[in-house]
């Protein structure tokens, strides 16, 4: 139970909750590829007190996922509290209660980014979730709702003074949205003054961010979002620039795909076929991003609806690009001998 904490001061890569991205495949493959620890997406807790199925399915992990963080939102202390001991019942080695979002469906409920409006609340959440579970809890936070109202200081001491084990902070406000760039000093500003470990959070992109942020803000371990997506490697290497000083080169192509194919088998084994695909098809439009006639593949992936026609374009893909390497005269046009057999097919008719 002590490991996600012990592993947070030694500086461990984690990867943060994102909705409809952060599921239980991807969760693994992260795992697989040395992310310390992964937190599933937010779920809600009052799904969670009326035994939603989708909510409980949004929480449920594998045991390789280990060491794994369920991440409640809500607005309300005693439906957070209830749904922290229903989802600990699950056997996740920490809780964390997100502060963070900005989604305006979820703020009109008093949730998310809205609770740094009113400290006393959050305070009262934070409280009634400790007490409820008995392992660690985790807050994740933005810098506050605006620029007027930049609460982050104020908010780790409270999480400290109620029992939190560390603190995550993204440094935008909400009204910031995804907007500018993530400031950093105010990383490092909270790392001078919180009681509790820092996480920090926000632009991390390449291993070489992952190593700048360590140095400049001096947080004990970070959190990595859209740098993951699409780029589970980034654990993997920015593991070894921190261990080694070199800075391995990102995935070839070919690493880049055969992932690709692992997430969507992954996916259909967990999901079934037709959702499983659905439920990857934003991935890949990332592991294909920058890729040798990477628009082609993508829309041809896009059409697909069973797992093997998707291994078949890849295959053509890899194919084509190899040929393209060693100079040879080479076109990716997915599905052209099928085309070109219809055509046969139909002058032979
Ligand atoms: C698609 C998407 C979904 C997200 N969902 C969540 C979420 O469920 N819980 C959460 O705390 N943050 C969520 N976030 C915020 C990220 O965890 C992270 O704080 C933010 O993206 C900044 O990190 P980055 O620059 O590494 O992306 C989400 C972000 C994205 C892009």
């Amino acid at each position: 139970m002590g490991l996600v904490l012990d592993d947070i001061q030694m500086g461990t890569l984690l990867l943060s909750p994102m909705a409809g991205i952060t599921d239980s495949v991807f969760r693994r493959l992260c795992r697989r590829m040395g992310a310390g620890a992964v937190y599933t997406e937010f779920v809600s807790s009052d799904g969670v007190i009326r035994s939603n199925r989708r909510t409980y399915q949004l929480a449920s992990f594998q045991p390789e996922e280990h060491p794994v963080g369920i991440q409640l939102f809500g607005g309300n202390p005693e439906i957070l509290a209830d749904a922290a001991r229903r989802m600990w019942e699950l056997g996740p080695d920490l809780i964390d209660i997100n502060f963070g979002c900005p989604v305006r469906k979820v703020v009109k409920k008093s949730a998310g980014s809205a609770v740094l409006q009113d400290l006393g609340l959050y305070r009262e959440i934070i409280a009634s979730v400790v007490e409820s579970v008995p392992g660690p809890v985790t807050v994740k936070i933005r810098a506050g709702w605006d620029e007027s109202s930049l609460v982050y200081p104020e908010a780790a001491g409270i999480a400290a003074e109620e029992g939190v084990r560390a603190i995550t902070l993204h440094p935008r406000t909400r009204a910031q949205g995804y907007s500018g760039k993530a400031d950093w000093d105010r990383i490092s500003h909270l790392v001078r003054e919180s009681p509790i470990p820092v996480i920090g959070n926000g632009d991390l992109f390449e291993p070489e961010d992952v190593r700048r942020m360590m140095e400049e803000t001096g947080c004990q371990a970070v959190m990595i979002a859209r740098g993951a997506i699409g780029n589970p490697w980034i654990f993997s290497r920015t593991k070894t620039l921190l261990e080694t000083g070199l800075n391995p080169p990102p995935p070839l192509p070919e690493e880049k795909l055969e992932a690709a194919l692992l997430h969507c088998r992954l996916e259909v084994e967990n999901k079934g076929e037709r959702r499983g695909l659905q439920e990857v098809r934003k991935h890949l439009a990332y592991y294909t991003r920058g890729l040798w006639c990477g628009a082609k593949l993508r829309q041809a992936l896009f059409q697909t609806v069973h797992y093997l026609e998707i291994e078949g374009i890849i295959r053509e893909y890899l194919d084509a690009l190899s040929k393209y390497a060693a100079g040879e005269p080479s076109h990716f046009e997915p599905g052209l001998d099928e085309k070109r057999r219809t055509k046969e097919e139909l002058r032979g008719a």
